[in-house]
Order: structure tokens, then C-alpha cells, then sequence
């Protein structure tokens, strides 16, 4: 099958569909961005805001997560290629490895972003600092510890 997505110096795997593990969706992403071409390389915090929409039964899950201003938030780019070994980023004249770089295409598309947190209201979550395209499947939130500690210091936030 001739495919339009392959760039010269770029290198496919062939690939036979295996799985070995499953991954459970938990909501999905709301964001401005329409197309992958409409999407920063990279979101920002000073970004627009964006929804993280979590399915009814993980939102008391969420006990506890207003007390970060930022978060590690993973998700599924579902409109990636899972084959590529080698990709010729645009503006870049020559190939790299996927794992050298944060394409979206790789094995298993997983994207992850440090957003700030804005607030929580129900099942909705509004951060800045996204990158995907409006409706991509939400993989898990995780506060993020790098910069800010929690602001509840009783809670038990172990590991
Ligand atoms: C370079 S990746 C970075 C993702 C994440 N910040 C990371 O570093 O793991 C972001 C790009 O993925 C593409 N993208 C966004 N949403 C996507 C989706 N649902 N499926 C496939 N590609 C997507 C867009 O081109 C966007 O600019």
C-alpha cells in the first residue's frame, strides 16, 4: 500500500498487530485545536484553555487534585503512526530514531504534557498547556511534584 506519510530517509517497521496490554480511556480532551497542523509542537502554560472531560465514574478520583497548580497529564494520540523507526522532523534535513524524539508517532502514542492547573468544576477539569487535537482520549492525570508542593500538607500524597 503506497502511503503519503513517509518522508525521504524515513523508515517503517513492519509491524504485526500484538497486544500486550490494555489501556482504559477515562474521559477525553476538549481543546481549540482541530487538526494536528492546528496543534503547538509543544503546549505552553500561558496556552488557551483546554478541558480535561473525565468519564462520570473517575470523578472521585479527582479528590484531592485541586490542591496542585500542576499536573502531568498522559493521553492517547490517536491519529499517530506506531510504525515509524526513523522520522525526519519538519525543518530537520536528516532522520533520527522515534525514541530520540517526542513525535507523536511511536509505538504506543502516548502523549504527556505539564499543565497548569485553572480549576475544577464536576467532571471537568480546565488546565493550560496542552498540544493535542479537540476529542483525544484522556489517559491519566498525575499531580505533579516538580516545581509545587501540595497545598494540604496532611493529605497522604505517597507515592
Ligand atoms: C510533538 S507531540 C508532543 C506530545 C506531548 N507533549 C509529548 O511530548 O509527549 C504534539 C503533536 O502531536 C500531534 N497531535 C496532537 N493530537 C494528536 C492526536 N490525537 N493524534 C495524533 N497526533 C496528534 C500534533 O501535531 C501536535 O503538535
Amino acid at each position: 500500500m503506497t502511503r503519503d506519510d513517509i518522508r525521504p530517509g524515513e523508515v517503517v517497521a513492519d509491524v504485526q498487530p500484538k497486544q500486550d496490554a490494555h489501556v482504559r480511556f477515562i474521559g477525553k480532551i476538549h481543546t481549540p485545536f482541530f487538526t494536528r497542523g492546528e496543534c503547538p509542537r509543544q503546549g505552553t502554560q500561558d496556552g488557551p484553555e483546554c478541558i480535561l472531560e473525565l468519564d462520570e465514574e473517575w470523578v472521585p478520583a479527582l479528590k484531592g487534585v485541586e490542591a496542585y497548580d500542576q499536573l502531568e497529564v498522559l493521553y492517547w494520540l490517536d491519529q499517530a503512526a506506531r510504525d515509524f523507526l526513523l522520522q525526519t522532523p519538519k525543518g530537520k534535513g536528516k532522520p533520527y530514531g522515534t525514541f530520540a524524539l517526542r513525535s507523536p508517532n511511536r509505538p504506543n502514542p502516548i502523549g504527556t504534557s505539564i499543565v497548569r492547573l485553572e480549576r475544577i468544576s464536576g467532571r471537568k477539569v480546565h488546565v493550560r498547556g496542552l498540544d493535542c487535537i479537540d476529542g483525544t482520549p484522556l489517559l491519566d492525570i498525575k499531580p505533579y511534584r516538580g516545581e509545587s508542593l501540595p497545598k494540604i500538607p496532611h493529605l497522604d500524597f505517597g507515592t
